[in-house]
């Protein structure tokens, strides 16, 4: 028997442990990620045509990882309020927001990291293993290749059979070059969304993120892994249907179903 001893990554060391980052990034979310709209409407389309009217006898059940103040489950309320949700983030700040946002709604509100899940779940969370439809949205880069390997599984045990994991996530290019110009791209469009944001006067006077495409690539909490690795890891712990469903420059969505 061989045993494999993984070193965790540490959620309190990072940036999201900080509830001025948290802030910035709710505030300015619409403004730099990269077709984040678009991202959405790719979203609801999925959700409608895969879970939306196909559970007669009761709601989806949907489980949120790093949720922070909820922006994916809001989209899919607008699609349905059919839904039965469980919201996790490693923040208390961000699960503060979310559960603001959701008051009227009875959701469930897990305050833990996905370090701790991975290694905590049976005991401390006791997470559900029956939802129809696991999403996470630009927070699965934050764990080492090793640990998204472990929660790809973790997701894949926790889905019902017939139900489904969407990420949506930035990842690494498959060479430097593309990498380079993938940056450009996005810092490019940053320009564009700005000037259309003044255009239809939704921009208060702040300072432009065009440069935030360089601070992505330099900053130590990003581990981006490559698309086709993370396609080939969902294969691994048992996913099936596994693909891209859009992509553009580092930004992409991509999952499977069980
Ligand atoms: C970029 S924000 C995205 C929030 C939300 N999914 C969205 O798209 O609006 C990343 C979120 O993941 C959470 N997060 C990052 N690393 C995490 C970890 N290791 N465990 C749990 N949550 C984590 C952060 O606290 C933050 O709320």
């Amino acid at each position: 028997m061989s045993i494999i001893v993984i070193f965790m990554s540490k959620f309190e060391e990072s940036e999201w442990a900080e509830i001025e980052h948290a802030k910035e990034f709710v505030e300015n979310a619409d403004i730099y990620i990269l077709e984040r709209k678009r991202i959405f409407k790719i979203l609801k389309s999925f959700y409608r045509f895969f879970l939306d009217n196909k559970i007669a006898d009761r709601s989806v059940k949907i489980l949120d990882l790093g949720c922070g103040n909820g922006a994916l489950i809001r989209e899919i309320l607008s699609v349905s309020s059919k839904i039965e949700v469980t919201l996790v983030d490693g923040s208390s700040h961000m699960l503060d927001n979310a559960r603001e946002n959701f008051k009227s709604h009875g959701f469930h509100y897990i305050n833990g990291t996905f370090q701790e899940l991975l290694v905590k779940d049976a005991v401390t969370y006791k997470i559900a293993h029956d939802f129809d439809f696991i999403v996470s949205s630009l927070a699965i880069h934050h764990l080492s290749t090793e640990e998204k390997q472990e929660l790809f599984h973790y997701i894949y045990n926790h889905l019902n059979p017939g139900g489904y994991f969407l990420n949506i996530e930035t990842i690494k290019a498959p060479s430097d070059q593309l990498e380079s110009w993938y940056r450009v791209l996005w810092s490019e469009w940053i320009a564009e969304n700005e000037e259309e944001m003044k255009l239809r006067e939704e921009w208060t006077d702040k300072e432009s993120f065009v440069n935030l495409p360089e601070k992505y690539k330099n900053n130590p909490d990003n581990h981006p892994d490559k698309l086709s690795d993370q396609l080939k890891m969902l294969e691994i712990a048992g996913f099936k249907d596994v693909d891209c469903y859009y992509k553009q420059g580092i930004f992409s969505i991509f999952g499977g179903s069980k």
